[in-house]
């Protein structure tokens, strides 16, 4: 066995059902634990490994390595773990869950936690597969879930777009931040004053954060066109913090709203963005937020309804719900009975030497 074609590769690199065109190797490249063209089954693979070396470790052919990096995107069905590796995304929802509904004052509105939050959603939005973040908004949320989980989605989204605006990672944080406490006041009141939540959360942060938070959580349903609450202020009025929030707030208010589609992507929201269907948000973020959806779902590997493969190619900005795919050589695009179930989550794992 020659063992300078081999290279370490993690065992979280691997996942179940894998089939790879080369042979994994146990840590010391001497035992094939896996022969070519066979499944990989991870405890099995975990299980040989307390026998033939160090747990955690197999050795593969570089090429293979290369190609599993290449091909390294599964569908979002069979990835529940992986995203959650990358999005954290339970473990987020459920913390800020405890934060919201804490009995103890005291904590429920410490702004030292909330800091640490929206500093791990930041890590997360670096380190992460955008489409992995946007697939979890899709997990159905159940009632006592709502608030939290559109939270936490609010707080991702407005992350992203700081860092499409090319935010410095503190205001990016702030908007984060935002994100997180914009809907806050409604832990404490009750529904038929709905109008006045945005008051309440602002009164709730005790001047604890800084003027572009508070401000950005008070003003995020107030339009651009001054038909909004719970001020009623227009244009310029509205900061831009709070004009992102209420991208982000609209966006996945669509999210939830739609139910049980067949197709679990995203692009008839983002049509809607384009139609306009929702008065007073601000246009040029809009239209740059529909831009990078597609620059992030462009190139993307996607099921289709068939259940055969293909990859979108382009998305047209005016009619992003029939984007261009390519199957094999075959390049067309989908329509009513032919289209984008779900995509398929990019793996990113860190290559051991
Ligand atoms: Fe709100």
């Amino acid at each position: 066995m020659d063992n300078k074609k081999l290279r370490k590769l993690s065992v979280e690199c691997l996942w179940d059902g894998l089939i790879l065109n080369d042979d994994i190797y146990n840590d010391s490249g001497e035992v094939i634990l896996i022969p070519k063209g066979e499944a990989v089954i991870i405890s099995d693979l975990e299980n040989m490994l307390r026998f033939y070396g160090e747990e955690g470790t197999v050795m593969i052919h570089e090429n293979t390595y290369l190609k599993l990096i290449a091909d390294g995107y599964m569908p979002v069905g069979a990835s529940g773990e992986e995203i959650e590796r990358q999005t954290g995304y339970q473990k987020l929802h459920r913390e800020i869950g405890r934060f919201f509904y804490n009995s103890d004052i005291e904590l429920w509105m410490s702004k030292e936690y909330m800091e640490v939050l929206s500093q791990e959603i930041a890590d997360k939005l670096v380190k992460s597969d955008p489409v992995a973040i946007l697939e979890c908004m899709n997990l159905p949320r159940p009632m006592n879930e709502q608030l939290q989980r559109h939270s936490l989605n609010v707080a991702f989204l407005n992350g992203m777009q700081a860092m499409w605006l090319d935010m410095r990672p503190d205001r990016v944080k702030r908007f984060i931040l935002a994100g997180l406490l914009h809907d806050i006041g409604k832990t404490v009141m009750l529904n038929n004053m709905a109008r006045m939540h945005p008051v309440h959360s602002e009164r709730l942060l005790k001047g604890q954060f800084d003027d572009e938070v508070r401000s950005a959580v008070r003003h995020h349903h107030e339009r651009l066109n001054g038909k909004g609450y719970p001020d009623g202020i227009a244009g310029k009025e509205i900061g831009l913090c709070a004009r992102v929030t209420a991208v982000s707030d609209v966006y996945d208010t669509m999210v939830a709203a739609r139910g049980n589609k067949d197709s679990g992507m995203p692009f008839h929201i983002l049509d809607m963005f384009y139609e306009g269907e929702v008065e007073g948000l601000d246009r040029k973020l809009v239209l740059g937020f529909i831009k990078k959806m597609h620059s992030t779902y462009k190139d993307k590997q996607v099921i289709m309804s068939n259940g055969g493969q293909g990859t979108i190619r382009y998305i047209p900005f005016n009619d992003a719900e029939h984007p261009i795919v390519q199957q094999g050589a075959k390049i067309r695009q989908t329509n009513d009975k032919w289209f984008c179930k779900a995509a398929f989550v990019s793996r990113i794992c860190e290559q051991q030497e």
